[in-house]
């Protein structure tokens, strides 16, 4: 009698069959890459657990907790039992408060039906490329740029296209680079400002410049990742679509894990032109439906409530700017700037390059994390995995205690170095 399973189905497989045959993964997961910043996270817990005193400064999350009456609000919404499937693009009356929040703070026009929520704003800017980008279309990426961009465009078959800048430019690109890098394939402009890793901001004039040159490029269109927007020391945020001829063309991405510290949430939300928000829709509702709904009844409370803590967290990120700041500028050979947003310093530690620490050799900024990491004990990022080869990024959402500790100890690896006798 013949059975229903055929001799290598799962149920009937050995362990030692399955050794035999390793699984052959799509194409498409082997050729990414892990997170940098997951990786290195990683890799000091490893330390950690072997009793090595690290301190952390690799990762991009506030260090504070969620506000109280955030949390109220998500607790209400348990108990008046919104615990169902959501709308696929959110409930309307959260994506009504967005629509409130976006002409408030950024004089922009968007309609609650302008707007789709979903699971953080990782989560909207992939599907936004998901949606824009076919293969072999060119996707310009300013660098540094934050970590999971390219890996996005290289998902949906995109080809990076990256202008480099340099500290000594604030680590923000001009409208010249910007025309340089068109080609008859580009399709889209993608970074952030805030931005995640150098803290530059663009001003709206520095925007305006960039919008010029994207005005006479037709098929380009912009996605413009505002996830920052709450941890701004400049005085004023710039929205790219307020510009003339940019509402349009451009996707707002932006969401609650930064300014409320609710990174664990995922709320994060996109708002563009209709048939965007209709792609959008469509593509997340055959992923993941609509984000949590527990989450999505909090955002109301985080836009529309008290902004005393989010204020709070602002001035405290900004205290510690300042004195890690003036920590790094001690360290040798390291190039520092004044970060105008985010929580993150991008020195360019491009002078430790070919030296030594005993047996080791400093090639890039990889082996400065490695070494800052297992002989120093701080774990960075390199700047590698955010196309800036030059740098580091050294979070400073950590205790004052800490980073006191972390600056100490990166200057001393610094004079640990074989430095040419002066
Ligand atoms: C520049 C930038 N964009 C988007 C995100 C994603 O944020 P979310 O937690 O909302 O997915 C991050 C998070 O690190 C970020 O740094």
């Amino acid at each position: 009698m013949s059975s229903a399973h055929t001799p290598d189905s799962p149920s009937t497989q050995t362990a030692a069959q399955t050794a035999s045959h390793p699984l052959d993964l799509a194409q498409r997961i082997s050729a990414l890459s892990e997170s940098a910043t997951i990786a290195m996270a990683n890799r000091s817990r490893e330390l950690q657990a072997q009793g090595k005193d690290i301190i952390n400064l690799s990762l991009g999350e506030p260090d504070f907790g969620t506000p109280d009456h955030i949390g109220a609000a998500a607790k209400r919404a348990i108990d008046q039992g919104w615990t169902h499937y959501t709308p696929v693009p959110g409930y309307a009356d959260v994506r009504e408060a967005i629509a409130r929040k976006f002409q408030r703070e950024n004089g922009l026009p968007y309609e609650a039906g302008d707007i789709v929520l979903s699971t953080g704003a990782k989560q909207s800017i992939a599907n936004a490329i998901a949606c824009l980008v076919n293969p072999g279309d060119e996707v310009i990426l300013p660098a540094p740029f934050w970590v999971s961009y390219e890996a996005m465009v290289q998902l949906a078959g995109g080809v990076p296209v990256i202008i480099p800048t340099g500290i000594e430019h604030g680590y923000k690109i001009t409208p010249e680079q910007l025309q340089a890098a068109l080609t008859p394939r580009s399709r889209v402009l993608l970074f952030s400002s805030p931005c995640n890793p150098s803290g530059s901001v663009y001003t709206e004039a520095e925007l305006e410049g960039l919008a010029a040159v994207v005005r006479t490029h037709p098929s380009l269109f912009c996605i413009s990742d505002e996830i920052y927007e709450r941890i701004n020391f400049s005085g004023a945020h710039a929205s790219l679509a307020t510009l003339e001829g940019m509402f349009e063309r451009t996707a707002t991405v932006n969401g609650l894990s930064k300014g409320y510290a609710m990174t664990g949430w995922r709320l994060g939300y996109l708002a563009g032109p209709p048939a965007l928000v209709k792609a959008c829709t469509k593509y997340q509702g055959q992923f993941t439906s609509g984000t949590c709904s527990i989450a999505q009844k909090a955002v109301i409370a985080a836009l529309e409530g008290d902004q005393g803590p989010t204020e709070s967290m602002k001035a405290a990120f900004l205290r510690r700017r300042d004195a890690v700041g003036k920590g790094l500028g001690t360290v040798r050979g390291w190039k520092t700037n004044i970060p105008q947003g985010a929580f993150y310093h991008f020195p360019d530690v491009s002078a430790w390059f070919g030296r030594r620490a005993g047996e080791r050799v400093l090639q890039n900024a990889d082996d400065v994390a490695m070494y800052l990491l297992e002989e120093a004990g701080v774990a960075l990022v390199s700047g590698t995995a955010f196309g800036s080869p030059n740098c580091i990024r050294l979070s400073y959402a950590a205790s004052d205690a800490d980073l006191e500790k972390a600056v100490e100890r990166i200057r001393r690896a610094g004079e640990n170095l074989d430095w040419p006798a002066a």
